[in-house]
């Protein structure tokens, strides 16, 4: 696909919220590539090391065109203060509580940040006179449907954890504020976005630490679930699309459209590392959908969208960049 630009669609100036993080990170490298100006809003939350965040932007700090504001999206007062001194016509809300599992241990945390927090963006952005928001919604609004594969169109979704009920209330408060305030809304729903930066209690990247480490992977079920893997760059594509087109309130997929089992996952990573894998049993856990699968039809013909990175390739990508965080 090619990488529309930011630069020649004139959106001017670019907010990305969830700037340190793993996919935010890899956005403001393209966008900053394009052309664009960035302002990043971040808090550098503690849900894993801020350091590691502070090292994902790493390539952007000291770009003229790149501003950090370190800050809450939860508080109007400071997104109203960052909107009025750097005026940008585009949001792309990334900022969250990422992750199903802690969501159930601590759901009204994840209320807060990504019901609140949303909310509150959104009000920012309606005041200051944003003409267009993107916002990273997630495949776990899916949850139990059992309509394969999972289309936009398809039945009502049915979340099945605290986390996937906030994304799906962050796209009806996108799809309110459209309405109310003509606001070119769309929200992305990602499937299971990997590679170099991964968020570091995210499966593969986990799998991985273990293996290197010499320890066993917690296999949770019988290895049967499935999940659709996508390649971070190919996620970055459809974000970039999606500052030009289309209008309205949309919400569409971002998928591989490529489904693989935990079994055949774990035995991909550990022939790619070239490590021995030992398998610790444990049982399903509550909140985990039993397969994902991307029906991207809606993101090819709305963004141009094509996935281009395959599994394999994807995974032979993260594990050159792992071994280079440890093998300096
Ligand atoms: N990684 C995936 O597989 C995946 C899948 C579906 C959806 N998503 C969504 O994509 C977005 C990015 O995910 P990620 O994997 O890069 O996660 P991440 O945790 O690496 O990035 C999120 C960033 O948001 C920041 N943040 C958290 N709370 C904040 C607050 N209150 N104010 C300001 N900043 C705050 C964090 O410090 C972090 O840098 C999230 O919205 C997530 O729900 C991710």
């Amino acid at each position: 696909m090619r990488q529309g630009g930011a630069k020649e669609s004139s959106t001017g100036v670019v907010c990305v919220t969830g700037c340190a993080g793993f996919i935010g990170s890899h956005l403001c490298e393209r966008l900053l590539a394009l052309g664009a100006t960035v302002v990043g809003i971040d808090s550098f939350d503690d849900f894993y090391d801020p350091a590691i965040k502070r090292r994902n932007l790493n390539d952007c700090l000291g770009k003229e065109n790149f501003h950090l504001v370190e800050g809450d999206i939860r508080e109007l007062d400071f997104l109203e203060k960052t909107f009025r001194q750097h005026r940008p016509k585009c949001v792309i809300h990334l900022a969250a509580r990422a992750g199903v599992r802690p969501s159930i241990e601590n759901p009204l945390l994840y209320e807060d940040v990504n019901i609140r927090g949303t909310l509150s963006l959104l009000e920012a952005a309606r005041r200051q006179g944003v003409v267009r928001f993107l916002f990273g919604s997630s495949s776990s609004v899916y949850g139990s449907s059992e309509t394969i594969p999972f289309s936009e169109a398809g039945s009502s979704p049915e979340p099945i954890s605290p986390y996937g009920a906030t994304k799906l209330a962050g796209e009806a408060l996108c799809g309110a504020y459209h309405r109310l305030y003509g606001i070119d809304m769309v929200c992305l729903r990602f499937f299971t976005v990997y590679g170099p930066r991964q968020r570091p209690e995210m499966a593969i990247h986990k799998f991985t630490r273990l293996l290197w480490e010499g320890k066993p992977i917690p296999r949770f079920g019988d290895g049967s679930t499935s999940r659709d893997y996508t390649y971070v760059n190919d996620i970055i594509d459809g974000l970039v699309a999606g500052l030009k087109r289309p209008a309205g309130f949309q919400i569409i997929n971002l998928g591989n459209s490529r489904p693989i089992s935990l079994a055949a996952l774990i035995d991909l990573i550990g022939k790619s590392l070239g490590r021995p894998v030992r398998l610790e049993p444990q049982p399903e856990q509550p909140g985990d959908a039993k397969r994902t699968h991307a029906d991207i039809v809606k993101a090819g013909k709305m963004l141009g969208y094509e996935p281009q990175v395959t599994l394999e390739d994807g995974i032979a990508a993260f594990i050159k960049w792992f071994r280079r965080q440890r093998e300096p």
